[in-house]
């Protein structure tokens, strides 16, 4: 898929910006403040309906206004338009300038995969950020998972609350156990199918980035092993909240579950977080961006729009060019920094000057 035109209103440090990208590479250069990464920011919205940089939307609307507006329009097989306003008191979002009820109607209908330095803090993040991560990335995939995510949180707000009182109806948490494991499976398989696809690619990418021999794998800590079967997991998992039950009465909330799962990288089996060093991390990471594309056009058959924040100026010439490599053109990118090398600047490549705010080039 490719983004063809975007406009921003009111968004960031943008009173209005129009652009029309090129299907394949986009240099966004300018001195530091001026806007660059809030570019790829709207590109992130329109795609996650959240900022990659703050939960709070209000931070998004530009300074004394009201609201803010992205629209743009997306290339895949046939055009969709998509539209969002963001208020202070919410958000309003538009698919062919028909508004949807359900975020999840418009979440998917762009995917992007954002590089940017700030994902270091993946490693030191709380389990909960990592969730987040692997939610998001599942997310724009399916849409099922959202819906049995969505599902799961309330029952287990339901169950929490019984949990609380002083008599808990064990019978009535019997039955939300149930509905809970019902829920929880679907996003188990998911996620188990997330982290196997990432696996596939994850080692080649990063011993081609890294120039080690290293095995790099995403690791799964899930609430239930991983030698249950798929079929096997709704039970595992009733089993698993029965037995935590009069733990959870004790401690009046539900200990183990879903919502308390995590993810770990390894080299060579050791968690990269006790040895390796800044630029193994580095390389660990653009290998999981790189196999998060891949995992989305297994599942999507679409090619995701890479939104390259910074990247390229932390590695050096011939990680660059491996990283371009692997990236297989043709696919849609946007890239940014303060300048760029002329390999990059090539075909129908299209270069931007952002400076407070305004865009400026276009024209290859
Ligand atoms: N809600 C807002 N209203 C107005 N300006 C804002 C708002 N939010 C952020 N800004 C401004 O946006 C600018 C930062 O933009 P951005 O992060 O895109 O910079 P950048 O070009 O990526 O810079 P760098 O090269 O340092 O990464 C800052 O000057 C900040 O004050
Ligand atoms: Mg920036």
């Amino acid at each position: 898929m490719i983004v063809t035109d975007l406009r921003i209103r009111n968004f960031r440090n943008y009173e209005t910006a129009t652009i029309r990208l090129s299907p394949t590479i986009n240099l966004i250069s300018g001195p530091n403040a001026q806007g660059k990464t809030n570019l790829l920011e709207s590109l992130v919205y329109l795609s996650l309906t959240r900022s990659f940089r703050t939960m709070n939307d209000s931070l998004l609307i530009r300074s004394g206004c009201e609201f803010a507006n992205l629209a743009c329009v997306v290339h895949d097989q046939k055009d969709i338009r998509l539209d969002a306003v963001i208020h202070s008191s919410g958000k309003t979002l538009s698919v062919n300038r028909s508004p949807v009820k359900k975020t999840s109607e418009f979440v998917g209908l762009l995917n992007t995969v954002l590089f940017s330095p700030d994902d270091l803090g993946i490693f030191l993040d709380a389990p909960r950020d990592r969730r987040r991560l692997l939610d998001q990335e599942i997310t724009k995939v399916s849409s099922g998972y959202l819906f049995a995510l969505k599902g799961y949180r309330s029952l287990l707000k339901d169950r929490n609350s019984l949990l609380k009182q002083f008599h808990p109806d064990e019978s009535y948490l019997e039955v939300l156990e149930e509905c809970m494991a019902d829920a929880a499976a679907s996003v188990i398989r998911e996620r188990r199918a997330f982290v196997q696809s990432v696996n596939r690619n994850l080692t080649g990418f990063y011993q081609k980035l890294a120039l080690d021999p290293l095995q790099a794998d995403l690791n799964y800590h899930s609430c239930i092993p991983d030698d249950v079967p798929e079929e096997g997991l709704k039970e595992a998992l009733v089993r698993l909240f029965a037995e935590s039950r009069a733990k959870d009465i004790e401690f009046k909330s539900t200990g183990n579950g879903i919502h308390r799962e995590d993810i770990s990288f390894s080299l060579n089996g050791e968690n990269v977080i006790n040895s390796a060093s800044q630029g193994q991390k580095r390389m660990v990471l653009l290998a999981f961006k790189l196999a998060i594309i891949r995992y989305i056009e297994e599942t999507r058959h679409t090619r995701a729009v890479l939104l390259l924040d910074d990247v390229l100026s932390e590695l050096d010439r011939e990680r660059q060019k491996t990283l371009m490599a692997l990236i297989q053109q043709p696919c849609q990118c946007v890239i940014t920094g303060t300048e760029f090398p002329d390999y990059l600047k090539t075909g129908d490549y299209r270069e931007f000057c952002v400076e407070e705010g305004t865009i400026t080039g276009g024209n290859a």
